[in-house]
């Protein structure tokens, strides 16, 4: 049945999609319940439409359901369903019955946790009747009686659920974990380490309250060693660690569209791609730019060991235009001779390095780039891959903006870090050189690449 919809704050144009829906273009700042709750069917609405259009299922929470595509259309469309949901859900519950269940949420991470450490996730089967509870509790080597408490609180996450009477199968979210090792090690990760780490958050800003770095990080106080410190003493939770980092990425910001964001068919020459780690995004890009050269430097030499097994797998006409070199970043860069062994230096990148930092350390990594820059040709660039926070009624969806926050937070409990505005980003680069200045910003706020250049 065709439905049409208004909210009351459409501009009138429908989105012309005719697939079973005629549907009013939504968009709602209100938090007028019915208006929020007409923008929900909008939407949702929408979103089925342009599904049904390419053939595609519409989500549930079967083990198979996956999540939806990630097109423009549909991004857009999804996340003002979430927002709209976001703010119809707090209004329905109130404020106190909304911050009882915030408050009590640690107690749900704590079950994650527990799920996590003893391998629930593995443990319950991909069929239909699942498996009984003792059989998860003898598994695991726990007993029964917490099994149950774990398992069932995940239940009201729709993260797995009981078929029958202490029987236990997959949903489409438990399934993501028990179907992905990084998105798993993702989810350990963060329930171990960074959970600990973030509960001993007012402690560390009580013991420093105003410094925030590396040695004064909530992760240091938790875990004893600063996080670098900590993946060299435990080598099973770096590895995890580097399986976790690639299992976010499949989700935020991932590391395919980067090609698309900045003009790299523009630049001539060897991109050094400073703090690269093991040189995966560098072997990426010269996958899909093989007019480039890529120097791939590291502080820590297991990270371009890493790099020398990934290069020996790429194809040889991409493994030829990748060197690795072991180099720290708060140091000068090797002469210009070096650099510039295949071609001309056509750019100095940084990806997801400055954030690692507090704004001392990231002047110090600027400040030392600045010396290559001069004798690089003139408008060489920085090539920045950061967020950039929102400013003040940038109009950036609430949910959106927590995601990046929850990221900042999360630079400030590991390393004593942080995420930057654009005005911050200006002011950590002037104060490194003055004559240096953001060009552009290439992206979105998530998603971001700055262009850097010294103005000679
Ligand atoms: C968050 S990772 C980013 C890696 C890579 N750019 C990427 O986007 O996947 C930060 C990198 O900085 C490296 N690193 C840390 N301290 C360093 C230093 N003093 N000099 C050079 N690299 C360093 C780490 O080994 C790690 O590979």
């Amino acid at each position: 049945m065709p439905a049409t919809l208004t909210n009351g704050h459409t501009n009138g144009h429908t989105n012309g999609h005719t697939n079973g829906y005629k549907v009013e273009k939504s968009s709602s700042s209100s938090t007028d319940l019915l208006t929020l709750a007409l923008d929900v069917v909008n939407n949702a609405a929408n979103i089925k439409s342009l599904l049904a259009a390419q053939n595609l299922p519409a989500p549930d929470f079967s083990p198979d359901s996956v999540d939806l595509p990630d097109t423009p259309e549909l991004a857009k469309l999804r996340n003002q369903l979430v927002a709209s949901l976001d703010d119809l859900r707090q209004l329905a519950l109130g404020p106190r019955r909304t911050l009882r269940s915030l408050i009590c949420f640690s107690n749900d991470l704590a079950a994650f946790q527990v799920a996590f450490e003893f391998g629930f996730f593995t443990i319950v089967p991909e069929s239909e009747d699942g498996i009984a509870l003792a059989d998860v509790a003898k598994q695991a080597g726990i007993d029964i009686g917490r099994t149950r408490q774990v398992l069932r609180l995940l239940c009201t996450h729709r993260v797995f659920r009981e078929v029958s009477e202490e029987r236990f199968a997959h949903t489409a979210a438990s399934a993501a974990f028990a179907r992905d090792d990084n998105f798993r090690a993702a989810g350990g990760y963060g329930m171990d380490e960074m959970f600990k780490a973030a509960s001993s958050t007012s402690d560390t800003v009580r013991a420093s309250p105003m410094k925030s770095d590396l040695e004064h990080s909530p992760f240091r106080t938790r875990l004893g060693a600063s996080m670098f410190e900590y993946y060299e003493q435990h080598p099973k939770q770096a590895n995890r660690f580097a399986k976790a980092m690639a299992g976010v990425a499949s989700v935020d910001r991932k590391p395919s569209t980067l090609g698309d964001m900045f003009p790299w068919d523009t630049l001539k020459g060897t991109v050094v791609d400073v703090g690269g780690g093991s040189g995966h995004i560098a072997m990426a890009l010269a996958h899909r730019f093989p007019h480039l050269n890529f120097l791939v430097q590291d502080g820590v030499q297991d990270m371009l060991t890493q790099g020398e097994r990934l290069l020996e797998k790429e194809d040889p006409s991409v493994a030829s235009r990748i060197d690795l070199l072991l180099q720290d970043f708060f140091e000068p860069q090797p002469p210009m001779e070096r650099l510039a062994a295949r071609g001309p230096v056509a750019g100095f990148f940084l990806r997801h390095v400055f954030h690692n930092w507090n704004d001392n350390d990231s002047i110090n990594i600027a400040r030392a780039l600045v010396p290559a820059l001069e004798a690089a040709d003139p408008e060489t660039p920085l090539i920045i891959s950061e967020r950039v926070l929102p400013r003040l009624g940038e109009g950036v969806l609430l949910h959106e903006e927590r995601s990046m926050r929850q990221m900042d937070m999360m630079m400030m409990v590991g390393l004593g870090a942080k995420e930057r505005t654009l005005a911050e980003w200006q002011a950590l680069f002037s104060a490194a050189d003055e004559r240096l200045v953001v060009k552009k910003v290439h992206g979105e706020a998530a998603s971001a690449v700055l262009e850097v250049v010294l103005r000679k």
